[in-house]
């Protein structure tokens, strides 16, 4: 029996477990496309499109990433983000990150990770033109002034058609959903302060009306675990997208961010299924978006930590990817040095920005460590990806 494979090896095994599975079959996939043996046939693609590999896959596989990460220097071992064939920018789509002060836009981030997606004909998923925590002050004070939704117009139109050609699929509204101080289960976020929760169906119809063929997404946390809080949030998103749908409200995607929490419980994996396939009857399609594992005791070996994360992971998957009409999964982040899991605690957040990086404190919930060495989280992802595409081929 050989040594722990190299990690070229196992990337090399990565790279075919997911590139094997591009020739499997052909399906209708979300995106607008067939494909047979991997061939794409373009005739329903969204032809202004450059062709995407996306577009040869019937189940995309994405990471969030942000510029420095794949910088030359940045120590992201070539090769490693070959398999991904759906890019999402983690923060550099923000409004924030957009438009800081009034007038002043810096595109060069996105711009930057969107030509780098299509370098390597990956799918880009613009990530997201409203979500209140990423909204400018400015914005924020200007929304409740007269005629207030021409900041919205303005941010959508700026971004929307410079990016018309390049970014597929929009996350439109992020988190508005809120069952614990919402009004009637909305966040009240300064979006519906001024405009009342219809600012929502508001939003995706000014995207609609800019991007015709976009694909429009609202996306959503707190969706997984068996508890009141949770089972009230599934309840609100299906109450929300039935609304939506009702109306006629162009809204093609729901995304499930699928942050885990091992201090949560148990899954709620049949209600997390039946809630999937009750979206699915509403003629949505959906996606995993930003999955990541926050442990709860780190104090146990490395080996049973990454085994717990991986159980939890391929449990939630295991729930989600047998039902129907869901086209990705993304991970929020390819390794733990990156997470935005380290700042929930001083000693991860010290962990993860010493140098070298100390991979046994950081919290261990994305596929690769802090030295970007494959945990049994890849090999779960990978897998699931692998057995969805074979499944639905
Ligand atoms: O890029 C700047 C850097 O120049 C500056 O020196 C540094 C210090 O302030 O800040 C850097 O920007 C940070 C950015 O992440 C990039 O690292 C922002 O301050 C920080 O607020 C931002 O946090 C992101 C957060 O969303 C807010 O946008 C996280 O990385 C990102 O993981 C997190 O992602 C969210 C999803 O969008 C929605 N779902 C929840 C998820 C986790 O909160």
């Amino acid at each position: 029996m050989g040594g722990e494979p190299t990690m070229m090896a196992q990337l090399n095994r990565r790279r075919f477990l997911i590139g094997s599975a591009a020739v499997v079959g052909g399906v209708a996939t979300g995106y607008g496309t067939r494909v047979l043996g991997g061939q794409s046939i373009l005739p329903e693609a969204k032809a202004q499109y450059p062709v995407h590999r996306a577009a040869h896959q019937s189940f995309l596989s994405g990471v969030a990433i942000r510029p420095d990460q794949i910088e030359t220097g940045s120590g992201l071992p070539s090769g490693l983000l070959d398999p991904y064939d759906l890019i999402v920018p983690e923060y550099h789509g923000q409004w924030s990150a957009i438009e800081y002060e009034p007038g002043k836009r810096w595109f060069d981030n996105f711009d930057r990770i969107v030509a780098y997606a299509q370098s390597r004909d990956a799918m880009v998923r613009g990530h997201a033109l409203i979500w209140e925590n990423m909204t400018p002050n400015w914005v924020r004070t200007g929304l409740s002034e007269t005629g207030g939704w021409s900041l919205v117009h303005n941010h959508f139109d700026a971004m929307l058609s410079r990016y018309r050609d390049s970014v597929p699929e929009w996350v439109v509204v992020n988190e508005c959903v809120d069952t614990e101080d919402g009004v009637d289960d909305m966040r009240q976020t300064s979006f519906q302060r001024a405009f009342g929760n219809g600012y929502v169906e508001r939003a995706f119809r000014t995207a609609r009306e800019m991007a015709p063929n976009a694909r429009l997404m609202v996306n959503e946390y707190g969706l997984e675990y068996d508890n009141p809080v949770d089972e009230a949030r599934r309840d609100a998103l299906l109450r929300l997208v039935e609304r939506l749908k009702a109306a006629n409200v162009p809204l093609d995607v729901v995304g499930l961010q699928a942050h885990l929490d091992l201090s949560k419980g148990r899954l709620a994996t049949k209600a997390i299924a039946a809630f999937c396939r009750e979206l699915a009857a509403m003629d949505v399609d959906i996606a995993v978006t930003e999955l990541d594992v926050l442990e709860h005791d780190r104090s146990g070996s490395i080996d049973t930590r990454d085994r717990r994360v991986a159980d939890e992971a391929q449990a939630y998957l295991d729930a989600v990817l047998h039902q129907p009409r869901v086209r990705s999964v993304a991970t929020w982040g390819l390794s733990d040095r990156d997470s935005w899991l380290q700042e929930r605690s001083p000693s991860t957040k010290s962990a993860a920005s010493c140098s070298p990086v100390d991979c046994t404190t950081m919290n261990r919930g994305l596929p690769y460590d802090g030295e970007f060495a494959p945990k049994p989280m890849a090999s779960v992802v990978d897998g699931a990806i692998l057995s969805t595409r074979m499944r639905i081929a």
